[in-house]
């Protein structure tokens, strides 16, 4: 077991902060990471998956472990699904790309989205018209309290927008070691609706798309909005795109007619903070080394260098001109430590 002593997690976070952990492990097994848990000469532990939906302020005075849990296995078949089970520390575009090159149709508009599968079900990952609870069969956990290994099926999960269990009652509960996914092997599902898409395919000329069409109309979609976090770091979307009431949303387009918006429900509408940000003036504003995103809003990046606790800083600036403008609180998606 090699525990390392003030290691720079400026790689093992999206964002490229560099702030220090007291003590490093990377684990590779269930049995090294039950035994790290059990180590009681480091009680403050902390636990770190694909970093790709993390802004680190602060060094980590703890024992940090990063779960490197590898591995992809067929659990079942039947005529036209599989059922495929995935290591949490398996990288979560590799996956799907593996997915798709073995012809299991599923994932496919979840193409490029940073950070690794084990992570994927704690905010409920989603893109282009699908969430990752669409294609969750279960998860396998470890519980800090007992140590004992559980399994989380969908219902149990609780997920929602951008949420999940993980992140209400059970946050910090459990380490998510491995996730179990159902997709197809033909009659693929195809969700070509959400409008980019359906333009990508036109461009590229396809008129009946198979799932590897569509994960390349994603992935273009997103090369040409989002930032590479290999080239600039970023989360993501920093924030969650908030849902309003009728009243409020009514309030709204009165006094800004062009609101985005999308009907959840007759009481709950959604408003694209990326719109909300970019009306207020920030989008593409840089500050030192630090910003938000030039072709999408929602997006907060770090040119290099930057400390978390100024993203931070910009990040609650953004919150209280939006709501000072628009009356509309914005929460962060990202995770802030
Ligand atoms: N918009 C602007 N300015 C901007 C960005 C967006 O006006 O700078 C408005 C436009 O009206 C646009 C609308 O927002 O039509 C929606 O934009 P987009 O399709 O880019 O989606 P989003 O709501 O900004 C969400 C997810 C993304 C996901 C896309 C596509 C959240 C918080 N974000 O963004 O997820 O890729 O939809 O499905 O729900 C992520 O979670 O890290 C992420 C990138």
């Amino acid at each position: 077991m090699l525990i390392q002593k003030d290691i720079s997690l400026k790689k093992y976070n999206t964002f490229g902060i560099d702030v220090t952990a007291k003590h490093f492990i990377a684990v590779n097994t269930i049995n090294e990471l039950i035994d790290v848990l059990k180590l009681n000469n480091y009680p403050d532990k902390f636990i770190l998956g694909g970093g790709s939906n993390i802004l680190l302020t602060k060094n980590i005075n703890a024992l940090v472990i990063h779960i490197n849990l590898k591995g992809k296995k067929i659990v079942s078949k039947t005529e036209s699904s599989i059922i495929i089970s995935s290591g949490a520390g398996e990288n979560w575009h590799e996956f799907v790309l593996w997915c798709i090159n073995n012809g299991y149709g599923g994932l496919e508009n979840l193409s490029l989205i940073p950070g690794n599968v084990g992570t994927s079900p704690i905010q409920n990952i989603g893109a282009y018209g699908v969430e990752l609870k669409d294609h969750f069969v279960s998860c396998k956990v470890i519980d800090l309290e007992s140590l004992e290994l559980k399994t989380f099926n969908n219902t149990e999960c609780r997920f929602g927008y951008r949420d999940s269990i993980f992140k209400q009652n059970a946050k910090g509960r459990y380490i998510i070691t491995s996730v179990n996914f159902k997709l197809t092997t033909k009659n693929h599902n195809l969700r070509t609706n959400y409008g980019a898409i359906q333009e990508e395919l036109n461009t590229m000329g396809t008129t009946s798309p198979s799932i590897q069409d569509i994960s390349k109309a994603v992935i273009k979609i997103r090369e040409s909005k989002l930032p590479n976090p290999k080239k600039i770091g970023n989360s993501g979307s920093f924030f969650k795109n908030p849902i309003i009431n009728k009243t409020q949303f009514e309030a709204l387009v009165k006094q800004f007619p062009d609101v985005p918006s999308y009907k959840l429900s007759e009481e709950a509408i959604k408003i694209p903070a990326g719109w909300l940000i970019e009306k207020a003036g920030f989008k593409g504003k840089t500050f030192n080394n630090y910003g938000v995103h030039k072709k999408q809003a929602l997006v907060l990046v770090n040119y290099g260098g930057s400390k978390g606790k100024d993203i931070l800083k910009l990040a609650k600036l953004i919150q209280e001109t939006i709501y000072r403008i628009f009356g509309v609180s914005i929460e962060t998606e990202v995770n802030i430590l």
